[in-house]
C-alpha cells in the first residue's frame, strides 16, 4: 500500500492532477497487490484563499507523513500582488521542496518517436533525444535572503544572496554521476565560472568527484554556451548538472526540444518523501478549459512508480501506454499536428489508462 499525497494547486493544476488520479487507478487495477491511498491537500494559490495561507501546516504535515507527494502547479495572476510570504511560488512550493529535503530535481527530456515532427526544431536535431537535467533544488538564489530598501534619492535598491557549501554541491552531483554511470556515461556541468564564485566552487567539487567516476566521461560547459548548444546539436548530451536556477531555465527549454512543456515530468529526491510534479506551471492562459497536456504529470506518476515505490515495470508501462496512445494519433492541443486527432486533457488521461490495459 502506497500513499500518495495529491496536491492539485492552481490553474491547470486540479485537471492535469484529475489525469494523472485516473492512470494511477488503471495503474492499480492492471498490478493486483499494489494498492494506492490518495489524500488531497489544499496548496497554493486556492490553498490561501480557503485558509490565509499557501502552504497550511496540515498540508506539509500529509506530505511529510505519506510515501510520496504528486502536485500539478502553483500560481497565478489572481496571487501575484500579494505579499511575497503569501505568493504561492515562494510561500508554498519552495517551502514544500526545503521542507520534503528533496534536492536532487531530475528533469528528463526524452522525445517520443510518434513526436518527432512536433518539435519546433527540425526531425532530424530532436529525434532519439534522450538528455537528463539534474537540477540542485534546494540552495542557490532561490534560497538567500532578499532585502529592498529606499535610498535617499527615492530609488530602490534590492540585494539577494547566492550560497552553495561544498556538501550541497557533492550531494546533487553524486546523484548526477550515478545517473550517468546507469546511462550512456557523459556528464556535462553547467556553470557560469567565469563569472560567479558559486560556480568556480561547483566546478572544482565536480572535477575532484570525477576520480570517483573514472567510467564517466565529465565536461564542464558556460551556461549561456549551454542554452546554445540545447537548439543547436542536443543530442550531444546525456546528464546535465546545474544549480537551481540554471536548471529551472534549462530545463523549461530543453522541453520544448520534445515537442512541448506540457510532455516533461520531474521527480525530486534525496529526502525521506519524494516529490513529483510536471515541469510546466499553472498556465493560466489555459486553465479551465480541458485543453492542457496531461502526459508530463502521467510521466511524473510513472517517476514516482519508478523512484519511490520502486515498481518499475509499472512505470515503464505507463511509459509505454503514452507511447502508444501518441503513436495512435491522439494529441492535445500543444502537440497538435496535421491529420492527428486532437482531444482534451481527460479524454487524453482516459485513452492512457486504456492502453495501460494492454501495456
Ligand atoms: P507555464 O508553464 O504555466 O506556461 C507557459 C506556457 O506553456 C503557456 O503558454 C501555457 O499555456 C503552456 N503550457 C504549460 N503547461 C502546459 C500543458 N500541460 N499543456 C499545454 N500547454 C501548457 O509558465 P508561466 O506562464 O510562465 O507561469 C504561469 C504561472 O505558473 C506563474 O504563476 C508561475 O509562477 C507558475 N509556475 C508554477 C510552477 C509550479 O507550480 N511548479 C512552475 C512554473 C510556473
Ligand atoms: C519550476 C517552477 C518553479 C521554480 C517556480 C514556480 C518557483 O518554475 O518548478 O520549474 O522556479 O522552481
Ligand atoms: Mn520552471
Amino acid at each position: 500500500m502506497y500513499t500518495i499525497t495529491l496536491l492539485p494547486g492552481d490553474g491547470i493544476g486540479p485537471e492535469v492532477i484529475a489525469g494523472a488520479v485516473h492512470v494511477l487507478q488503471a495503474v492499480q487495477e492492471q498490478h493486483t497487490g499494489v494498492r494506492f491511498v490518495l489524500r488531497e491537500a489544499p496548496f497554493g494559490g486556492s490553498a490561501c484563499d480557503q485558509t490565509g495561507t499557501p502552504l497550511p501546516e496540515e498540508t506539509l504535515q500529509l506530505c511529510l507523513s505519506g510515501d510520496a507527494v504528486l502536485l500539478g502547479a502553483v500560481g497565478g495572476p489572481k496571487w501575484d500582488s500579494l505579499p511575497v510570504h503569501l505568493r504561492p511560488e515562494v510561500g508554498a512550493l519552495l517551502p514544500l521542496r526545503k521542507h520534503l529535503e528533496v534536492f536532487a530535481n531530475l528533469r528528463p527530456s526524452v522525445i517520443f518517436p510518434a513526436l518527432a515532427d512536433a518539435s519546433t526544431l527540425k526531425r532530424e536535431v530532436v529525434e532519439g533525444l534522450d538528455v537528463m537535467v539534474v537540477r540542485e533544488l534546494t540552495g542557490g538564489i532561490y534560497f538567500g535572503t532578499k532585502h529592498r530598501e529606499t535610498l535617499p534619492d527615492g530609488g530602490v535598491k534590492v540585494v539577494e544572496t547566492l550560497e552553495y557549501t561544498t556538501a550541497e554541491i557533492v550531494r546533487v552531483a553524486r546523484v548526477a554521476f550515478d545517473l550517468a554511470r546507469q546511462r550512456r556515461g557523459k556528464l556535462t556541468s553547467v556553470d557560469k565560472a567565469n563569472v560567479l564564485e558559486s560556480s568556480r566552487l561547483w566546478r572544482e567539487v565536480v572535477s575532484e568527484m570525477a576520480g570517483e567516476y573514472p567510467d564517466v566521461e565529465l565536461n564542464h560547459m558556460l551556461v549561456d554556451n549551454c542554452a546554445m548548444q540545447l537548439v543547436r546539436y542536443p543530442k550531444q548530451f546525456d546528464v546535465l548538472l546545474t544549480e537551481n536556477m540554471f536548471g529551472d531555465i534549462l530545463s523549461d527549454q530543453a522541453s520544448q526540444l520534445t515537442g512541448s512543456i506540457g510532455m516533461l515530468p520531474s521527480a525530486s529526491l534525496g529526502g525521506k518523501v519524494g516529490l513529483y510534479e510536471p515541469i510546466h506551471g499553472s498556465a493560466p492562459d489555459i486553465a479551465g478549459q480541458d485543453v492542457a497536456n496531461p502526459i508530463a504529470t502521467i510521466l511524473s506518476v510513472a517517476m514516482m512508480l519508478r523512484f519511490s515505490f520502486n515498481l518499475p515495470e509499472a512505470a515503464n508501462s505507463v511509459e509505454r501506454a503514452v507511447s502508444r496512445v501518441l503513436e495512435e494519433g491522439y494529441r492535445t492541443a500543444d502537440i497538435m499536428q496535421p491529420g492527428m486527432r486532437q482531444v482534451g486533457t481527460k479524454e487524453m488521461a482516459e485513452l492512457i489508462g486504456v492502453r495501460l490495459k494492454v501495456c
